[in-house]
Order: C-alpha cells, then sequence, then structure tokens
C-alpha cells in the first residue's frame, strides 16, 4: 500500500500524523511511504529523518493525497484537503464528525473510506486513541497551573512544593479519568497537597489501592467540592460524561469563596468546561481572570509538546496503521471490532450511530459496510 502524510494545516497544529520511526515499519512491512516535504518539521522531525526511514518526500499536499492510498493524519481535513480525496482512498485520522456537517457532508460526496482515530475501542472499554492525549493534557495541566500561579502572571505566588518550613500547594482535581490520574501524580510528584474527586467509586478504589500514599482521594459531591475548591490553590478539571457536555461543577459565585490568585486548569474545555466561568483559550493567549481567580483554558493543550504527543500518538495508531496496511481496511476491520467500532464513512454511507444522531443523516450499520 502507499501510505500518504501530509503537512497538518491546521492553525496551531504542530502535530504530525506518521513519526519516521512509524514509518520504518511501515517500509519494513513491504509498503511505500510518502511525506509532505516539511510535515515533521512542528514536530522536531527533519525530512532526512524520513528519508533514512526509507520514505520519500512529495512538494506538495495534492502530490500526497493524488498518489496515496491511504492518507495518515492527525487532524480532521481542512475544506481544501477534503477536496483532494477520492473514491476508495482511505482516510485515518481524527474526525470529530458530530458537530461538523460541512466535513461530513465533504466526506460523504468524496466517495472516501474514513476511520475516526477517536471512535476506535479497546477490549476494556476505552479508547486507546484518545487517551495519549489525555495522558499529555493530564500531565501539562499542573506544568501550567504552577505557571499560572506565579505572580506575574496574575497567580497567588504559590510553589507547587512548598519549601522546607512552608506548607505546599493545594491541588484539587475533579475527575479520576485518564486526565486526572496523570495530573494527580505530577501534581504529587511536584510536592503539592493533592485531592481527586470522581464520582465512580471503583474508579476511587482503583486510585485509592494505586496511589494511596500519593495523593487522597474523596467521592464528588457539590458539598464536598465546594469544600475543597475553597481551600485550593490550584483546581484542575477533568471530568467527561460521555457523549455529553461537560458539567458545570463550579458556579461563578463559588469563586468568590476561593482564595484569590488561586489557578483553575479546565481541561475539560474542549467539551464546554466544567467551571461556568470557563471559556476557550489558545496558547498564544492561555490565561484570564474572573473575579480574581485565574483561568487557563486552552482547548488543545497536546499542541504545547507537539513532539511529545505526536510520539505518544504516533505509538497508539501505528499497531492499527500497520493492520489497514497490511490487510486493508476491509480484512483489518473484520478482524478487529475494535478497529472497526473507528469506521465512520465508507463510500458515500454514514456509518456511524451518534454522528447520524447528532446530524440527522442516515446510518449504515458498519458491520454491513464492511461486507459491501
Ligand atoms: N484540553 C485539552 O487539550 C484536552 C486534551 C485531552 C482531553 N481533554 C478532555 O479532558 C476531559 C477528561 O478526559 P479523560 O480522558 O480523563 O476522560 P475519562 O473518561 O478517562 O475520565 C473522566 C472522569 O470524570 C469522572 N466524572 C464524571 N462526572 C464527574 C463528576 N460530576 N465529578 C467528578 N468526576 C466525574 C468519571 O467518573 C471519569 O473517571 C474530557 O473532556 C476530554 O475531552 C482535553
Amino acid at each position: 500500500m502507499k501510505i500518504g502524510c501530509p503537512t497538518e494545516i491546521k492553525p496551531q497544529e504542530f502535530r504530525v500524523g506518521l513519526t519516521p520511526n512509524a514509518a520504518r515499519e511501515a517500509v519494513a512491512h513491504g509498503h511505500q511511504v510518502l511525506v509532505q516535504t516539511g510535515a515533521g518539521a512542528g514536530s522536531g522531525f527533519p525530512d532526512e529523518d524520513y528519508l533514512a526511514a526509507g520514505a520519500e518526500m512529495a512538494d506538495t499536499a495534492e502530490q500526497v493525497f493524488a498518489q496515496a492510498d491511504m492518507i495518515v493524519k492527525v487532524k480532521e481535513p481542512q475544506a481544501g484537503e477534503r477536496a483532494m480525496l477520492r473514491e476508495g482512498q482511505l482516510l485515518f485520522t481524527y474526525l470529530h464528525l458530530a458537530p461538523d456537517p460541512d466535513q461530513t457532508h465533504d466526506l460523504l460526496n468524496s466517495g472516501c473510506t474514513a476511520i475516526a482515530y477517536e471512535t476506535v475501542t479497546d477490549a476494556q472499554g476505552g479508547l486507546p486513541l484518545l487517551a495519549p492525549m489525555s495522558e499529555v493534557a493530564g500531565r501539562l495541566a499542573p506544568q501550567v497551573g504552577a505557571w499560572t500561579l506565579q505572580k506575574a502572571n496574575g497567580g497567588r505566588g504559590v510553589l507547587m512544593g512548598g519549601v522546607p518550613g512552608v506548607g505546599p500547594a493545594k491541588v484539587v482535581v475533579i475527575g479520576g479519568g485518564v486526565v486526572g490520574t496523570h495530573a494527580a501524580k505530577v501534581a504529587a510528584g511536584m510536592g503539592a497537597d493533592v485531592t481527586v474527586l470522581d464520582r465512580s467509586l471503583p474508579r476511587l478504589r482503583y486510585l485509592d489501592d494505586v496511589f494511596g500514599r500519593d495523593f487522597k482521594n474523596r467521592y464528588s459531591t457539590a458539598g464536598a467540592t465546594a469544600e475543597l475548591v475553597e481551600e485550593a490553590d490550584m483546581v484542575i478539571g477533568a471530568v467527561l460524561i460521555p457523549g455529553a457536555a461537560a458539567p458545570k461543577l463550579i458556579t461563578k459565585a463559588q469563586l468568590s469563596d476561593m482564595k484569590p490568585g488561586a489557578a483553575i486548569v479546565d481541561v475539560a474545555i474542549d467539551q464546554g468546561g466544567c467551571f461556568e466561568t470557563s471559556r476557550a483559550t489558545t496558547h498564544a493567549d492561555p490565561i484570564y481572570e474572573v473575579d480574581g481567580i485565574m483561568h487557563y483554558c486552552v482547548a488543545n493543550m497536546p499542541g504545547a509538546v507537539a513532539r511529545t504527543s505526536t510520539i505518544a500518538l504516533g505509538n497508539a495508531t501505528m499497531p492499527f496503521m500497520l493492520a489497514l496496511a497490511d490487510k486493508g481496511w476491509k480484512q483489518a476491520c473484520t478482524d478487529d471490532p475494535h478497529l472497526l467500532a473507528g469506521l465512520n464513512v465508507h463510500a458515500g454511507q454514514l456509518t456511524y450511530y451518534a454522528v447520524g444522531k447528532a446530524l440527522g443523516l442516515d446510518v449504515v450499520s458498519p458491520n454491513v459496510a464492511v461486507k459491501q
């Protein structure tokens, strides 16, 4: 198979769909890899690394789209990229179609087969191609929160770990899933006094068993949350209710009960945020103040550490990418129902029910589409 990797063109996107190591594996499997010149630059991978891995370089995205059997990307294809997709071509990338009717119609009209990273599943009921980005955002949250807490940034001027004779920062993490666990680990590693709130007792039992010595946990009720947030120097929002907007767990009125200069890092902002006062910000201008509380609400946090994010994403996507290339998408999806769960579009048909429901479009079962 000829695997194509164009340069990402969405603003502020520095990741790349294929690392040189993934390209090397694909070449070793007997595939041809075509990478657009400069595609890896934002993640610190020069063209020479791809050439050394056995890939070929193409000057333009048009060449990549025209020649490749499978396009591997990071972000959903932009309008100009969608116009280059063709019937029978395979697209493997993040899509997030439910809130995006324009993209959905363009993909349907192109006749391509599109497998979305975000809906590929695993045997534990998780989303293995979303998890690496949650790990990155989670580990980044205390780092950016610590920066937000610095006086010059409007923060309270509190050091995460304190110093001998001075107590540590108090950090509250709301939501103890992938983001929350990684945030709590890093905050505790920085020496902070950390408490994680979650609604799931099995999850709290797991956190207690594995991290009981590193950080505390509490069952998430409005009362417990209010009590902890009043005392906190930093609050990290990391809740998720699958398929729904994030619940607003802290109201604007509650900000006046918090310590002046405390920092809020709302990682759940990509689902609307779990603080009433959250609004999405960018890496260029990440923080703002409401009622004396500093808010960091960047919706694409992994972009700040593009190299780590690219490698983490590549590690997770590579086995699927190789299966698709080795077997063709139909056999790969027939052999692996978790990969089939990623099928969103095939030959002008929508194959993902939640997207059909959100956009009011007819859906063909992926089990039917894969046999066509
Ligand atoms: N901003 C970014 O760049 C970025 C990057 C990655 C992920 N995210 C977002 O971070 C959020 C968390 O993702 P995740 O992968 O950790 O999800 P996850 O499903 O692993 O964890 C979510 C946790 O929230 C808990 N929860 C639900 N309702 C709660 C409540 N009322 N109180 C306390 N806990 C509650 C759940 O029990 C679960 O343990 C998602 O919205 C995700 O989209 C944002």
